[in-house]
C-alpha cells in the first residue's frame, strides 16, 4: 500500500514538471526530441531530460533490457505487465493482463513518447493495444523477429526478403504467423511511426531461452565438448543490451519501419563463442571439433539440441546471414561476443547457475550420453 501510495505521488510529480517544462506543446510527441545545445532543459549530452517510454512487458530478458537502458537515460519508464515477474526499481508499474477482457484498463490513460512491445502471442494482442493507445503515444517500436521471412532467406538480403503470411487480427498460430501478425496490427494503427525491431537470435543477460546459458554451463563441467563444427562457421546475433540501446536511439530519432537487428554475419564463429564459454567459466574442457554430417547421423537436432548451431546449408543461411546494411547504417553497433559471454557467465553464477526458464519454449541442450555416444 505504501509502495503503491509512493508510486502513484512520483508519476503525479513526474507528470506536474513535465508540463511544467513544455507548455506550449500540442502533442508531447511533436517536439525535437533532442534540446539543441545550451537551450533551456539540455543536458550536457544534448538530450532532452525526459522521455516517456511504456514498455508493454518489461521484466523477463529483450524488455528488461530495454527498461534498463531506458532508466539509465533518466527517462520516465512505465511497464505493464501482470506482475508474474518483478520490475524494475525505479519503473513505475502498470498491471494487466492482454490475454482477458478488459485486460488493458489500466493504458486507457496516459501519454507516452514511445511505447515498446514485446508480444510473442497472438497478433490481436498488439492491434488491441496498439489502437487503444493511438493518439496518445508518439511512436510504436514493436520487438519482432527475423522469422517472419519466408525460408529460406537467400544470403545478405535485407528487408525486403518476402515475408510470411499474417493478419492483425488472428490469433495465436505459429511463432512466424505471430510475429508478422504483431509487425501488421502496429502498422495499422501507427503507420509510419511503426519501428518494427526485426530480431534475430538475441544473447546476453537474463536470457530465458537458455542457449547461451546451457553452452556456459557445458563448458564449466568441462571434459571432451561435441563443439559442432565447421569452427569457423559465422554466427549472426544480437546482444540484447545492444538492442536496447539501438532501439531506444531510434524511437528518440524518429525512425519508422521495419529493420533487421543483428550483428554482421561472422561477427562471431561457434569457435570464437565456444572458446569464449571455456575462457570465462576457467574450463579444461576439450572442444571436439565435429562435422556437421556426423552430428545430423547421429539424430542431433540443430539449434535446440546444440543451441546457436544450425549446419552450413539453407537453414544457416537464413538463420545466420541476414542482410543488416540498414541497422548498421542507422546506427547499430554490436559489442565483442567475449564480453557478451563473460556477463552472461557472471549473471548466471550470480543466480547460482539456473537461467530462468520461459514456459511456452522448449528447452534446449543435449543429454550427456547422446554427447559421449556421438563423440564416439
Ligand atoms: N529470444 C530470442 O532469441 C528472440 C529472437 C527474436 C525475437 N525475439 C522476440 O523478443 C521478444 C522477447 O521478449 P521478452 O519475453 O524477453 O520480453 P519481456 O518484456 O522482458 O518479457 C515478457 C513480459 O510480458 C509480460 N507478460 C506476459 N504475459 C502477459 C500478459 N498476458 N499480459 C500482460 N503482460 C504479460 C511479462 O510479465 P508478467 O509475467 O509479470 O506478466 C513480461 O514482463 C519476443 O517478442 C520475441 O518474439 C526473441
Amino acid at each position: 500500500m505504501e509502495g503503491a501510495l509512493l508510486l502513484a505521488g512520483r508519476i503525479h510529480r513526474h507528470v506536474v514538471e513535465w508540463r511544467a517544462r513544455r507548455p506550449a506543446l500540442v502533442q508531447p510527441w511533436a517536439i525535437p526530441l533532442r534540446a539543441a545545445k545550451g537551450s533551456p532543459g539540455a543536458q550536457p549530452n544534448g538530450r532532452v531530460a525526459l522521455m516517456r517510454l511504456l514498455i508493454l512487458g518489461g521484466t523477463e530478458f529483450v524488455g528488461r533490457a530495454v527498461t534498463e537502458e531506458g532508466l539509465a537515460r533518466d527517462w520516465d519508464v512505465t511497464v505493464f505487465h501482470r506482475g508474474r515477474h518483478d520490475a524494475l526499481p525505479g519503473a513505475a508499474v502498470l498491471r494487466g493482463d492482454r490475454t482477458e477482457d478488459g485486460g488493458l484498463a489500466a493504458l486507457e490513460e496516459g501519454e507516452w513518447d514511445v511505447v515498446l512491445d514485446t508480444w510473442s502471442g497472438a497478433p490481436t494482442a498488439v492491434r488491441d493495444a496498439a489502437r487503444l493507445l493511438k493518439g496518445r503515444v508518439g511512436r510504436y517500436v514493436y520487438v519482432s523477429s527475423g522469422s517472419v521471412y519466408r525460408h529460406p532467406r537467400a544470403a545478405g538480403v535485407g528487408e525486403d526478403a518476402p515475408l510470411v503470411d499474417g493478419s492483425a487480427d488472428a490469433g495465436q498460430v505459429e511463432y512466424a504467423q505471430d510475429k508478422r501478425g504483431g509487425e501488421l496490427a502496429a502498422v495499422e494503427a501507427f503507420g509510419d511511426a511503426a519501428l518494427l525491431v526485426r530480431a534475430g537470435l538475441i544473447l546476453g543477460p537474463w536470457e530465458n531461452i537458455g542457449r547461451l546459458p546451457w553452452w556456459l554451463l557445458r563448458l564449466e563441467r568441462g571434459g571432451p565438448v561435441l563443439a559442432p563444427g565447421p569452427r569457423d562457421l559465422p554466427l549472426q546475433y544480437i546482444d540484447v543490451r545492444d538492442l536496447a540501446v539501438w532501439s531506444l536511439d531510434a524511437a528518440e530519432r524518429g525512425l519508422g519501419g521495419a529493420h533487421n537487428l543483428v550483428s554482421r554475419s561472422g561477427h562471431a564463429t561457434m569457435g570464437s563463442l565456444l572458446e569464449a564459454c571455456a575462457r570465462v567459466t576457467g574450463s579444461d574442457a576439450e572442444l571436439r571439433w565435429t562435422d556437421p554430417e556426423t552430428i545430423l547421423e547421429a539424430g542431433v537436432e540443430p539449434w535446440t539440441q546444440l543451441p546457436v548451431w544450425v549446419p552450413p546449408g539453407d537453414l544457416h543461411t537464413t538463420l545466420h546471414q541476414g542482410g543488416v546494411d540498414k541497422a548498421f547504417a542507422a546506427g547499430l553497433r554490436c559489442r565483442p561476443v567475449e564480453e557478451t559471454v563473460a556477463d552472461t557467465w557472471e549473471w548466471l553464477k550470480s543466480r547460482g547457475r539456473v537461467a530462468p526458464q520461459r514456459p511456452d519454449r522448449p528447452r534446449v541442450g543435449l543429454d550427456p550420453e547422446t554427447e559421449v555416444r556421438v563423440l564416439g
